[in-house]
């Protein structure tokens, strides 16, 4: 589970560890953008709490994991991309992982400086279909990832008043998911019987992007 602020790196690092470790990402932003172009129910009901910058509510967020997680491309396990940002959340996927005699292993921590994540995010345009973030590419470029042909665009809520709700939104609602997670692993660390406790990893993601990633992939070797 990818856990940190809004532009901290998580989805690029979640497509370069899938990569590398050969299991998909579910990123709940992407399956909410797609619907939201795709004009379907959940994208309707979604897109004014994200163009605003605040949580979508948590009924939709577990409707969409219960129904990935039952994908069968999901069973060899998956990089979970902010798909948990309130502890109801937490609670919820830990249930729906229990259901399926699943647990979750590890969540990945980002940690940025808030001026490096305004800088980050004022910079990001984003491919509409593959939704691959990029930095320093002009909104209307081509998408340069083989085969897509998707467009470059700026998200609606990489906006300044956006990305301060985004910000607001994380320190009042998934900062506590934290302690919850470190909570739980605890809790089975000291319980033989439930030996499959989530440990958290705080990953420094400053700095140059292949450096995060040999950091996490070094830190999950470990
Ligand atoms: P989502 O799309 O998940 O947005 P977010 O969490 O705010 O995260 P971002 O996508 O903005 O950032 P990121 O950490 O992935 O960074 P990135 O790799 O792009 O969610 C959007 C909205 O959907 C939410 O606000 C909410 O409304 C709703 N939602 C989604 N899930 C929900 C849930 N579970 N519950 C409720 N609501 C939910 O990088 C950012 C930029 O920095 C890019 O341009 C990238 O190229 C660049 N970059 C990355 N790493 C580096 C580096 N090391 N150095 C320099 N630049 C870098």
């Amino acid at each position: 589970l990818l856990l940190g602020p809004p532009g901290a790196g998580k989805g690029t690092q979640g497509e370069r560890i899938s990569d590398r470790l050969g299991i998909p990402v579910l990123a709940t932003g992407n399956v909410l953008r797609n619907a939201v172009r795709n004009g379907t129910d959940q994208g309707l009901a979604a897109k004014a709490y994200m163009n605003r910058g605040d949580l979508v509510p948590d009924a939709v967020i577990l409707g969409i994991i219960k129904e990935a997680l039952a994908q069968p491309e999901m069973k060899g396990g998956v990089i979970l991309d902010g798909v948990v940002r309130t502890v109801a959340q937490a609670e919820g996927l830990s249930n729906a992982l229990a259901d399926l005699g699943r647990h979750l292993d590890t969540v990945l921590l980002f940690e940025v400086t808030d001026e490096d994540l305004v800088r980050r995010l004022g910079g990001r345009t984003v491919c509409e279909r593959c939704q691959t973030p990029y930095t320093g590419m002009e909104s209307g470029s081509p998408c340069p990832k083989p085969g897509c042909g998707g467009t470059v665009v700026r998200r609606m809520d990489d906006e300044p008043q956006a990305i301060t709700t985004r910000m607001k939104a994380y320190r009042a609602q998934t900062a506590p998911v934290i302690d919850w997670y470190r909570g739980q692993g605890s809790k089975a660390a000291s319980s033989s019987a439930k030996a499959n406790g989530t440990r958290v990893l705080t990953v420094d993601a400053a700095g140059a992007v292949d450096e995060v990633t040999q950091r996490v992939l070094r830190q999950l070797e470990e």
